[in-house]
């Protein structure tokens, strides 16, 4: 057995994939998160609200876990901009009690943040780089980034900028929500200024894994050896699932909605380049990083659950 895992948020999109592999890869699963969903057969569902510390701290002193992961989180970009409280809570306050119990545990730690902590005004950023969010959401993971490595000094913390998949129970899949429009016919714009650095979920899952398993410290970025537009992206998606990629439509810098048009009041700013170097994950670890269009590929031709 590889060890006792206990993923946090593992109910959704990256959660459902990573527990997933871990069964298969030996390790015992322990799965918490706000709804105890009807999947993951072989996991422990324990049904929690991380903002409350007394439960994090009864749980992870009842499971005893060897590595603990931390993805629950308000990861939608707008609800975070809007819900500032309690993306707070969840992200960063959460969080920390998360880190200082599992250091308490004797536990590894692993924090989920993104590219979203950086301005997006650089090349290309490498995890020493100082951060500049221009969100709520980029603040939140700053702030908790700083937070859970004061609480557990030896945490990893991954940086990812977009992942590539289909849920295995539920989730934020930006893929799943893609599939559901075109097959619905609805025309969907992307913006062309908005270039990213994708992973599909199944290399973040192997990556994650081994950082577990070796007990890594420090910063980490996982992504692509090289980037691409989101309409590029978002086209190429459309073709290889059989869809009319016609229906994905460019919308140019400025546009309402997009990057350079940071005063919309429905859509909070977004980073216009969200270009994270992998260089220090391809030396350190056995996992290897893909290309975007190979990670593409590898995401919509192995899916591992049907979930929405
Ligand atoms: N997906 C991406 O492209 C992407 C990109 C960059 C960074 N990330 C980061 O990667 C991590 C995983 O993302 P994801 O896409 O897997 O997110 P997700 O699908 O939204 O999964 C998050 C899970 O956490 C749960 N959760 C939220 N608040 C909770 C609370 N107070 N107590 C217990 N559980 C709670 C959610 O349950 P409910 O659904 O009931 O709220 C959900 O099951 C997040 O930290 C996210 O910020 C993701």
């Amino acid at each position: 057995m590889n060890g006792r895992l206990l993923v946090f948020g593992g109910g959704g999109f990256v959660g459902g994939n990573l527990c997933t592999l871990a069964l298969r890869d030996g390790w015992e699963v322990h799965v918490a998160d706000s709804t105890v969903r009807d999947a993951l057969p072989g996991a422990a569902w324990h049904r929690i609200d991380i903002t409350d510390g007394a439960a994090v701290a009864a749980l992870i002193g009842g499971v005893k876990p060897t590595a603990v992961v931390d993805l629950a989180a308000v990861a939608d970009i707008d609800r975070a901009e809007r819900e500032r409280e309690l993306a707070r809570a969840v992200n960063v306050d959460a969080a920390r009690s998360i880190a200082a119990a599992a250091r308490a545990a004797g536990a590894s730690f692993v924090y989920f943040s993104s590219d979203a902590v950086f301005a997006g005004t650089a090349e290309r950023y490498v995890e020493e780089d100082a951060t500049g969010p221009v969100n709520w959401y980029g603040r939140t993971k700053a702030d908790g980034e700083r937070l859970v490595r004061e609480a557990h000094p030896g945490a990893a913390i991954v940086r990812i900028s977009l992942v590539l998949g289909f849920p295995v129970t539920d989730g934020n899949s930006f893929i799943a929500a893609l599939a559901k429009k075109l097959a619905a016919g609805t025309v969907v714009p992307c913006p062309v200024d908005e270039i990213r650095t994708p992973i599909d979920v199944l290399t973040l899952s192997a990556a994650v894994l081994e950082l577990c398993r070796t007990r890594f410290e420090g910063i980490l970025h996982l992504g692509s050896t090289d980037n691409v537009d989101r309409f590029t992206l978002t086209q190429r998606a459309a073709t290889l699932m059989g869809f009319d990629a016609s229906l994905v439509t460019a919308q140019k810098p400025g546009a309402a909605g997009t990057a350079a048009a940071t005063a919309q009041p429905a859509r909070a700013a977004r980073h216009r380049r969200g270009v994270i170097s992998v260089e220090k994950a391809r030396r350190l670890l056995s996992t290897p990083m893909l290309d975007w269009e190979t990670s593409l590929g590898r995401a919509i031709g192995s899916r591992l659950g049907n979930g929405r």
